[in-house]
């Protein structure tokens, strides 16, 4: 009887062994390997899958055991590359390249006016990291422009700062009496030059003229130069129309001299006028006549109404003319009618 059922165990245990599959080779997945590689697994053997170096599972089990049956079960481990962190910011340049992830490569760039100093690529690597440094962009220099001349240019740096970098900007000088042609303020460029270095030049002047009725102040020189100036006066009773100051420009001519306006006479010999807003006579007051651009108003009359009105003349240089409506009366007139100047004001 014992012996009867020992031997069905053994044939159970016999057939079962025998009707046992071996699993085949584990399917391959994108981007991991399987450690143990046969052609041939036995049932309860395991494996278990190793994501690429630069690769992390995603989701999915790693490991998986051969059944009875003989079927791997559905391996669901899924490698994604792992990515570097973003290698930015890059001050004054731009990183290109969208892909942060093993084994993309981003380059980098500087905007105008900078330089790159570093790499200018870098490449995510399997541990995660960049393998370069994040380069810099660091602003062109601009040398000290070249000042020879004798020493007639300089320069001032407009920016603060012992060296010029891209954008900054300077201010030439020359010394007097040198005079600068060209432009005043350089920019310090992109290509690290400067945007013009102006010249300085000797420039004389003629030597200055007089001017009429007219007078040169102060002492005369042998020569003129660029910057130098003389001033002018008017006689007595001429008046000055312009700027009393001449100066020797870079063209090598005198800024425009002032004029001497001429005073006028007096264009009747007795009229009550109005000037400086006071009644004077003519023959008492005004002998001298009046001076440029001064005005005096006549007294002319309305005959129907028996009034007065006034009329403006103003002198210009030299010239004054009393109004039409103004009419000079004679010395014996004066003595027996009364002045226009004295009826009511219309
Ligand atoms: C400029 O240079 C001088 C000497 O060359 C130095 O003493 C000074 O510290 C510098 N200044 C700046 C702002 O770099
Ligand atoms: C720098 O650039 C300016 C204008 O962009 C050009 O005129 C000049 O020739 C350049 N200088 C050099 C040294 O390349
Ligand atoms: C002054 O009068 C003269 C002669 O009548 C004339 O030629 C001249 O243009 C006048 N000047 C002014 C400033 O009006």
């Amino acid at each position: 009887m014992l012996s009867v059922s020992l031997i069905l165990w053994i044939a159970a245990v016999a057939h079962a062994v025998l009707t046992r599959h071996a699993c085949p080779r584990p399917p391959e997945i994108l981007l991991a390997t399987v450690d143990i590689v046969k052609q041939e697994y036995n049932p309860g053997d395991e494996i278990t899958y190793t994501c690429n170096p630069g690769y992390v599972p995603q989701s999915g089990s790693r490991s998986y055991r051969c059944p009875l049956s003989g079927k791997w079960p559905l391996v669901t481990l899924r490698c994604i590359p792992k990515k570097c962190s973003y290698p930015g910011p890059l001050y004054n340049g731009q990183i290109h390249g969208t892909d942060l992830r093993y084994p993309s490569v981003v380059s980098f760039s500087c905007d105008p006016g900078f330089i790159l100093k570093g790499a200018k690529t870098s490449q995510c690597l399997a541990d995660g990291q960049w393998s370069e440094e994040l380069p810099e962009c660091q602003p062109v220099i601009c040398p000290p422009p070249p000042v020879s001349e004798f020493g007639v240019l300089s320069y001032r740096r407009l920016s603060p700062g012992n060296t010029s970098v891209f954008q900054d900007i300077i201010k030439f000088d020359c010394l007097l009496p040198f005079a600068l042609f060209g432009k005043e303020i350089a920019t310090c460029l992109a290509n690290g030059s400067w945007s013009n270095i102006p010249t300085c030049k000797s420039v004389e002047c003629a030597y200055p003229e007089g001017i009429e009725n007219g007078f040169i102040n102060f002492a005369l020189r042998s020569t003129y130069r660029y910057a130098d100036h003389v001033t002018y006066g008017c006689n007595p009773r001429y008046v000055m129309d312009g700027a009393m100051e001449s100066r020797c420009e870079k063209t090598g001519r005198w800024s425009p001299k002032p004029i001497c306006r001429a005073p006028c006479t007096m264009p009747v010999k007795r009229a009550t006028v109005l000037y400086n807003e006071q009644k004077i006579k003519v023959q008492d007051h005004l002998q001298e006549g009046i001076q440029h651009a001064e005005t005096i108003w006549f007294f002319c009359k309305n005959k129907e109404q028996q009034c007065s009105y006034t009329v403006p003349a103003q002198c210009i240089d030299g010239n004054l003319t009393a109004p039409a409506c103004f009419k000079e009366r004679g010395w014996f007139a004066t003595l027996v009618k009364t002045d226009v100047a004295d009826l009511t004001p219309c």
